[in-house]
């Protein structure tokens, strides 16, 4: 089977250059429409698709990205692997701002998102007890070493609704007693639903800031991450543009089922 790598960009990214045979395509389906074109090519003969995931222009926020739709357009695509970069805050003084984690857990405390594809009709319940794809988080980790980036290899993250940043006592209860790495605002439930699309996916976070626990950082300040964020999205590129080689331009079936994710988990009686 090809190899089809979809990205989503998040804030900072919001296209990548050098693809062969580069074209933004519209995509529709029935979940609405995505967070904006999609730009489509072929990287060092292999193909990959990039979405921004709040637009160009930066025109949704978290709690409005169509995260149901922005999937599906993927998954309609042929997109095979799926890489969210995206903007996060860290819990640990030795994963600093400017520093990639490649996360492998989330704690979701989002709560005004369309979460399933399933529902009335068809019910189903995946499991996301893992809810990253360690072969594809491997060759990020690996591409984002390779790219001279400081990466750290797995963390939880927590997923908080926004848009505002955590207060000091959610800060210091996501660190403290939930023992959570870094926190963000979109890869929830965008894992949940790319799992539900039997798609691998993997999660990139690039820390902009100390969120507000830090004694010497204070609190979050949006100028700050802005200026943190401008490096991490070359940064993130450069890691983006090193997985096709990493990967191949075929592939077999996932060794960790995240392509037959659905085989199980459908409840309702076939017509
Ligand atoms: N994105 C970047 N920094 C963040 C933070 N501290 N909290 C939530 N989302 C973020």
């Amino acid at each position: 089977m090809d190899t089809y790598i979809g990205v989503i960009g998040g804030s900072g990214i919001y296209d990548i250059d050098g693809l062969e045979q580069a074209e933004w395509t519209t995509v529709t389906g029935p979940w609405g429409a995505p967070s904006d074109q999609i730009l489509t090519g072929i990287y060092e003969g292999v193909k990959m698709a990039f979405l921004p995931r709040h637009g160009r222009g930066h025109v949704h926020s978290p709690s409005t990205v169509p995260y149901r739709a922005n999937i599906d357009a993927l998954k309609r695509l042929g997109v095979t692997d799926v890489i969210s970069v995206s903007a996060c805050g860290s819990f640990r003084e030795e994963m600093a701002p400017g520093d990639f984690v490649i996360v492998d857990q989330f704690i979701d405390r989002t709560f005004a998102r369309e979460k399933s594809f399933f529902g009335t009709g068809c019910v189903a319940h995946v499991s996301v007890a893992h809810p990253t794809c360690p072969r594809l988080s491997d060759a990020c980790y690996t591409a984002a070493k390779d790219a001279g980036i400081t990466v750290h290899k797995g963390g939880t993250y927590l997923a908080m609704e926004g848009p505002q940043f955590s207060s000091l006592a959610e800060s210091k209860l996501y660190r403290e007693n939930w023992d959570c790495d870094v926190i963000g605002m979109t890869n929830m439930p965008e894992a949940k639903l790319a799992r539900e699309a039997e798609l691998c996916y993997a999660s990139v976070a690039m820390i902009t800031d100390y969120d507000s626990w830090h004694p010497h950082h204070g609190e979050v300040d949006i100028s700050d991450i802005i200026a943190t964020l401008t490096g991490n999205a070359d940064k993130g590129r450069n890691l983006v543009k090193r997985l096709p080689a990493l990967l191949g331009a075929e592939r077999d079936a996932c060794p960790h089922g995240c392509d037959r994710a659905l085989e199980y988990a459908i409840l309702t009686a076939p017509d």
